[in-house]
Order: structure tokens, then C-alpha cells, then sequence
């Protein structure tokens, strides 16, 4: 929550660090839309705006007053915690003698009783961030340097931060510093970056540092130093973003999510990537867990939440079935409070898309406190969670930039089922010929993803025509539960429709209750090629449809038995039962996409939301 973006260039101020600064808000706008800000150090000294709501505001207010040239510059765009979303709460804030400008993301704990010592200090917002904007101020008062300043400040800070700061006096210098909240270093050819992600920098450079935990950076156009926080020197761990700036644009799609959507079927091609030697084998060298303890794993957890949670309900259904270990699905929030049983046998599996929900990272933490191995199933290189886990499987889904999920969700289950089979393959569960069918299966996937969005204007007509419906219902059995799960999450994060997702088995034990003339429900059908399944969902759909219920169902291509209980059929491609989540959740997504355009909504930036949930 909250992006940042620093920069440092050439000594000769001009406009391109405001200009970089602001492309780089653009871009993680994602993270958080109730303001933006930026601060420069000029010639004549500080100069700072700031404007309550989206970007686009910030940018008219430069527009009717211009900044002057700069040689650096920081940036924030804003999801509010302490404060209501107002021009006052935004940031930069400033000390009091106005020289020194600070952006923060994350919450001070203790910023209270921080407060209580700066008595006298006139306080121009309700933010946490402006008690260190002060504190930061005095601190430079006495060292005159605002990397000693940082230091000094950032010891006495509880809670979770990531600072940026500028001084009037220091025109060449950024400084940051975190804890529990990202920060990552773009490194380019005399002018340096900063961002909460790399997505700030990449049409700019490709090579990047990571910073560890507590550590403080200072960024000159052609230097990075960074520090522990006693002041020791520190080494980055280097690397280079293999995300392609321009999957960071809309590329002609009226949405990000419009076009995130169709870019699914690169997501999970790019995920399967180089992840097999040619002749059926997997290959996941990335994972750096020795062999011996995957063999020995006798439970695994999964610790996620929302839609990457449910990308590990449907990796439960096929670790399970594939490799008899048994899988537990937790919300990585209620994980973490519960006292688990956890023990060194334990393989603990990380879901994120972003890396930094603070939720998955504190589940992290406190599995391997307990002594467990935790495998990190990411998208976002140079972020928290892989740093510290015990291995990393990341998902090549490239940027996601709206909010609500789609391509990452898509690859998160693509990367569990290559964990799954990789762990069959290790531990003997499956014969080589069965892993490498497996394989050859997943490896038609794209193609099959594809064929489902080539139909979508009939999802989208069927979404336009229920833009006023008031209440719909998503219900499936065994992989279609989680699938009815994220539609119903969909609906809600962005079309703010009350959505419920139910097992179907369920349906009878209360949910039906609901159900009354015209209710619209959508039903998530298994393949007829397994009967058992497949008659219950059937019969479900009778159920709700006896009670004036309207139906919208997901079914395969050639099951005929669903016609007569269907007013609207989407057809799927033949698929395994247990990788249908990859074709049945997508006209899902479309229909929420299409129904919350249709309602004028932001489809982008829902309200209330931020992508990347740095707060617990
Ligand atoms: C919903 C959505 C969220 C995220 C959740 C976890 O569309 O995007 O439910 O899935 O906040 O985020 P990551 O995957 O970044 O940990």
C-alpha cells in the first residue's frame, strides 16, 4: 500500500526528475489512489505539491502551477491509514523550517508517543508520517546530514515503514530506509532510482538492488550506499527485472484488467517456461530445499489470502490427489494467531502475487520460527517474501497492474501444479510417463485459455444486460468451489454487488434460503468425465432453478446435459478435471470486468482497495 518513488540525476536541474517521478507514480498507482505527491530539491530550495484523490489531480495542479527544475525528486501515491484522504494527509510532509520533505508508506506504532515529545510543533496533518518529518528535521538540525538523520530516526520507529527523504541543503541525495515494507534500487547510467517496487523504474533500468530489513540507502546520481541500521556498510543482493516495461500499459485495452486478462495465456506459457529438460522431467533447480527434506515433507500448508488463498484451494485438490501429502488452505491472517501445528517435516507454501502482503509475511515469519521450510510462489522479483523464504517458485505473469487479480492468479495455479508434479516425480508418487502426461496436458493450457476469451463478447453481452442486478451467487464442487470463490470476490472488489461463493454440496444446509425468483446464480460444471461430480452439479442446478432461480453456467464443450437447466451456457475447452480452474474462472472475470464497466465503475481502482497489502 502507498508507492514510492525516488530519483537522483545529473547536477544540472531540469524537468526529468519530476517527469521520471510522476511516470513512476503512474505506474504503481495500483498500490494506492487516495492522493498523490511529490517533493524536489531546486535551486532556490525545496518545492513540493500534493493533491487529495487520484494522479490526475496532482497533474492538473502542476499543470496551473509549475515546479522549477530539479535534480531530485520523491514521489507517493497515497492509501490512507492514519487520516481521512484529504490534500493535508497526503504526502510530502515537511519539517518545520520547511527544508527537509519526507514520503512514507506503512504505519509508525508508536508514533504517539513520538508525538507527545515534539511539543510546540505545529502539526498541519492527522498522518503518522508528519511526526517523522519533524523528528527527521531536528535530527538533521544536529548531525547536518541526512543519512545520519535517517539513522538516528529510524532506530527509535516501531511498526513498519518505508521513508524517503530529501533535503533543501543535499540538492544530489535521496535517502531511504525500511522495515517490513518494500523498497527496491534501480540502478541506472548516472541517475539512480527508488521504488516499492520495481514496476517505479523498469522503463528506465532493468538492474536492480535489493535492500534487507532495517537497512538505510543514500542515492547520488552515480553512487548507492547502503548501510545496516547501526551504520555498517551493506551489500544489495543485485539482479535484473525480466518484466517487459510494456506489459506495464494498456496496449489498446480500455482497462489494465481488460488487457491482463488477455494476456492469461502468456502468463501460464511463461510459467511453464524452461521448467522441464526436454523429455518430461521437471526441472525446478530454483527451489534451493535439499531434495531429502521435499521427500520427507509429511504436510503442507498453504498461507495466502484472497485470491492467491484460493489459488492454493485448487493447489490442495491436486498436491493432494498427486503426491498423498495431505495440504491445509489457511488465510495466512488467521494462520498466524491459531498456535498451528507446525513442525520441521512441514513445508509451508507462500502464496503472493505482489510479495509484500504483510499478512503472507508475517505467516512466513512465524513458520519458520516454528521450524517449517517455506516455499515462496511469487511474481514480483526483489521482494519480501522470497528474501525471506527458505526457496522461491516465482510465477512469469509479468506486472499486474490492476487492482483486482487475474493473470497472477492464473499463473500462481499453473506454479502449484509444477510444484505438485515435481514432488510426485521427487517422492516416487507418479511414474515419469504419468508426470510427463501431466505436463504435456498443462502445456496445451494456454492454447485452451485462449479459446475461452476468443468467446468473450458473450459474456460480456450477458454482463452488460445484469448491470443492475443487486445480488448473484457463484456455486461449484471440488476445484469449482475455489473457481466459485474468486467469482463471487471479482463481482464484489469491483462491481460492489453482494456475491457469495458456496460449495454446492453446501447449498442445501443454508445458502438456499437465498435463492427466490429472478436470483441470479452461476454454477461452476465439473467435466461429465467424471459422472459422480458431474450428476451433483446437476442436480444442484434443478435445485435452484425449481426455485425461480436464473442460471448461468460454466460447462465444457459437448456436455449436453446442463442445456435443459441453463438459461445461459459459457462453453469451456475439454479439460482435466483438476486444471479447469484455468479455463472456468475466466469468463468469471470477464464478467465482472465487463459488469462494472457497464456500472461506470473505476474497473482499475476500486474503491477502498490497494493492490499490495502492506498493513496487517
Ligand atoms: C483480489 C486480489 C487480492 C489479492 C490479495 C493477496 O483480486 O487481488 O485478494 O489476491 O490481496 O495479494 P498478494 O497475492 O499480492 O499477496
Amino acid at each position: 500500500m502507498c508507492g514510492i518513488v525516488g530519483y537522483v540525476g545529473p547536477l544540472a536541474p531540469s524537468n526529468r526528475p519530476l517527469e521520471v517521478t510522476l511516470e513512476g507514480l503512474a505506474r504503481l498507482e495500483y498500490r494506492g489512489y487516495d492522493s498523490a505527491g511529490v517533493a524536489l530539491v531546486t535551486p532556490d530550495g525545496l518545492a513540493s505539491a500534493k493533491k487529495a484523490g487520484k494522479l490526475a489531480n496532482l497533474r492538473e495542479e502542476l499543470a496551473e502551477r509549475p515546479l522549477p527544475d530539479a535534480t531530485v525528486a520523491i514521489g507517493h501515491t497515497r492509501w490512507a491509514t492514519h487520516g481521512a484522504p484529504t490534500d493535508a494527509n497526503a504526502h510530502p510532509h515537511l519539517s518545520a523550517d520547511g527544508r527537509l520533505a519526507v514520503i512514507h508508506n506503512g504505519i509508525i506504532e508508536n508514533f504517539q508517543a513520538l508525538k507527545a515529545e515534539l511539543d510546540g510543533t505545529a502539526f498541519t496533518s492527522e498522518t503518522d508520517t508528519e511526526v517523522v518529518a519533524h523528528l527527521l528535521g531536528r535530527a538533521y538540525e544536529e548531525t547536518g546530514d541526512l543519512t545520519a538523520a535517517m539513522l538516528a530516526v529510524t532506530r527509535r520507529l516501531e511498526g513498519a515503514y518505508t521513508l524517503l527523504a530529501v533535503h533543501a541543503d543535499e540538492p544530489a541525495t535521496v535517502v531511504g530506509a525500511r522495515r517490513n515494507s518494500p523498497l527496491v534500487i534501480g540502478l541506472g547510467d548516472g541517475e539512480n532510482f527508488l521504488g516499492s517496487d520495481v514496476a517505479a523504474f523498469i522503463s528506465h533500468t532493468k538492474e536492480a538492488l535489493e535492500m534487507g530489513q532495517d537497512q538505510v540507502v543514500t542515492i547520488t546520481a552515480d553512487d548507492v550506499r547502503v548501510v545496516d541500521a547501526d551504520g555498517t556498510p551493506a551489500e544489495g543482493r543485485r539482479f535484473t527485472v525480466d518484466w517487459d516495461a510494456n506489459a506495464a500499459v494498456k496496449g489498446g485495452f480500455p482497462t489494465f484488467m481488460a488487457k491482463e486478462i488477455h494476456d492469461q495465456p502468456k502468463a501460464v506459457a511463461d510459467t511453464l517456461l524452461g521448467r522441464t529438460d526436454g523429455h518430461g522431467n521437471l526441472i525446478l533447480d530454483e527451489l534451493r530445499i535439499d531434495e531429502s527434506i521435499l521427500r520427507s515433507v509429511d504436510k503442507i500448508i498453504v498461507v495466502a489470502c484472497g485470491t492467491a488463498a484460493y489459488a492454493g484451494h485448487v493447489a490442495k485438490y491436486a498436491i493432494e490427489h498427486w503426491c498423498r501429502i495431505p495440504v491445509e488452505v489457511e488465510l495466512a491472517h488467521e494462520f498466524r494467531y491459531r498456535d498451528p501445528v507446525v513442525s520441521e517435516k512441514t513445508l509451508v507454501v507462500a502464496i503472493s502475487q505482489s510479495g509484500e502482503t504483510m499478512d503472507t509475511i508475517m505467516a512466513v515469519r512465524h513458520a519458520r520460527e516454528q521450524g517449517a521450510k517455506v516455499l515462496a510462489v511469487v511474481n514480483t522479483h526483489g521482494s519480501t517474501i522470497p528474501r525471506e523464504s527458505d526457496a522461491v517458485l516465482y510465477t512469469h505473469a509479468g506486472p499486474e497492474v490492476a487492482v483486482a487479480s487475474t493473470k497472477a492468479f492464473l499463473a500462481q495455479i499453473t506454479a502449484c501444479y509444477l510444484l505438485g508434479l515435481y514432488l510426485a516425480q521427487l517422492r516416487g508418487n507418479k511414474y515419469p510417463d504419468e508426470v510427463a502426461g501431466y505436463l504435456d496436458e498443462l502445456a496445451q493450457m494456454p492454447a485452451k485459455i485462449q479459446q475461452v476469451i476468443d468467446n468473450e463478447d458473450q459474456v460480456r453481452e450477458v454482463a452488460r444486460a445484469m448491470k443492475d442486478t443487486t445480488s448473484v451467487l457463484f456455486l461449484g464442487r471440488h476445484v469449482g468451489y475455489p473457481v466459485a470463490l474468486e467469482g463471487a470476490l471479482k463481482l464484489k472488489e469491483l462491481a460492489y454487488i453482494h456475491a457469495e461463493g458456496f460449495a454446492a454440496g453446501e447449498l442445501k444446509h443454508g445458502p438456499i434460503a437465498l435463492v427466490e425468483e429472478g436470483q441470479a446464480v452461476f454454477f461452476i460444471v465439473p467435466t461429465p468425465r467424471r459422472p459422480l461430480l458431474h450428476n451433483k452439479v446437476i442436480s444442484n442446478i434443478q435445485e435452484v432453478r425449481a426455485r425461480g432461480a436464473r442460471t448461468l453456467v460454466i460447462a465444457e464443450e459437448g456436455d449436453d446435459a446442463v442445456n435443459e437447466f441453463a438459461e445461459v451456457i459459457f462453453r469451456v475447452p475439454r479439460t482435466p478435471t483438476l486444471m479447469m480452474p484455468l479455463v472456468t474462472v475466466v469468463p468469471l472475470q470477464i464478467f465482472a470486468c465487463e459488469l462494472a464497466g457497464a456500472k461506470g465503475l473505476d474497473v482499475d481502482q476500486p474503491r477502498n482497495l490497494a493492490k499490495s497489502v502492506t498493513v496487517e
